[in-house]
């Protein structure tokens, strides 16, 4: 099948906001934070998210793995971050938010890491239902229930370095 890529949120709405966000999160820390990327999805808007916040950030990675394809499988932790977060501020930075699984994992360790402060912000929100009560403190876009790709999110490891988010005209959630 001939499936056309649709732009949902083009490069320059994606700048717009990132800058937006990297205001209003500033103002949320007291001059030092530790950013912590949710690996793979999250590497490019967290490079930008990053160079637009007005704080001595320090960063890090945790990698979890969720999909395989587009259809949800198994969630597991196979990177830790290596930063001591005994009382850090930090901010975790994720791609989307869709079940809300992902976050709440990733909350939970930065937490039991013995944080002080935790602050989340994703990108993309899907309107779907969640499965944790945590909501992201920072939402770049509320985006209806599509698979999309594009800015670091993948459809089977493709697509990552498209600079908009795009997604299959005529198909849902993969
Ligand atoms: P959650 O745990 O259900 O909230 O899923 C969040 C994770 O699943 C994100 O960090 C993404 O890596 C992945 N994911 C969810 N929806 C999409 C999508 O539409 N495109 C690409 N990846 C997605
Ligand atoms: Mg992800």
């Amino acid at each position: 099948m001939n499936q056309k890529v649709e732009v949902l949120i083009d490069r320059e709405r994606i700048e717009r906001r990132v800058r937006e966000l990297g205001e209003e999160i500033s103002g949320h820390f007291s001059g030092n934070v530790v950013v912590i990327s949710i690996l793979k999805g999250a590497f490019i808007f967290t490079a930008d998210l990053v160079r637009n916040l007005k704080l001595d950030a320090e960063v890090d990675f945790i990698r979890l793995k969720s999909y395989t394809g587009s259809k949800k499988g198994e969630l597991r932790l196979t990177y830790r971050p290596e930063t001591d977060l005994k009382g850090k501020e930090v901010l975790i930075v994720d791609d989307i938010f869709d079940t809300g699984e992902s976050l709440e994992f990733a909350y939970r360790e930065v937490l039991s890491a013995g944080a002080k402060k935790v602050k989340t912000c994703v990108l993309l929100d899907k309107e779907v239902e969640k499965r944790t009560e945590l909501r992201p403190d920072f939402v770049g876009f509320k985006i209806p229930d599509y698979f999309v790709f594009g800015y670091g999110l993948d459809l089977n490891e493709t697509f990552r370095g498209l600079p908009y988010i795009a997604y299959f005209e005529g198909v849902k959630n993969g």
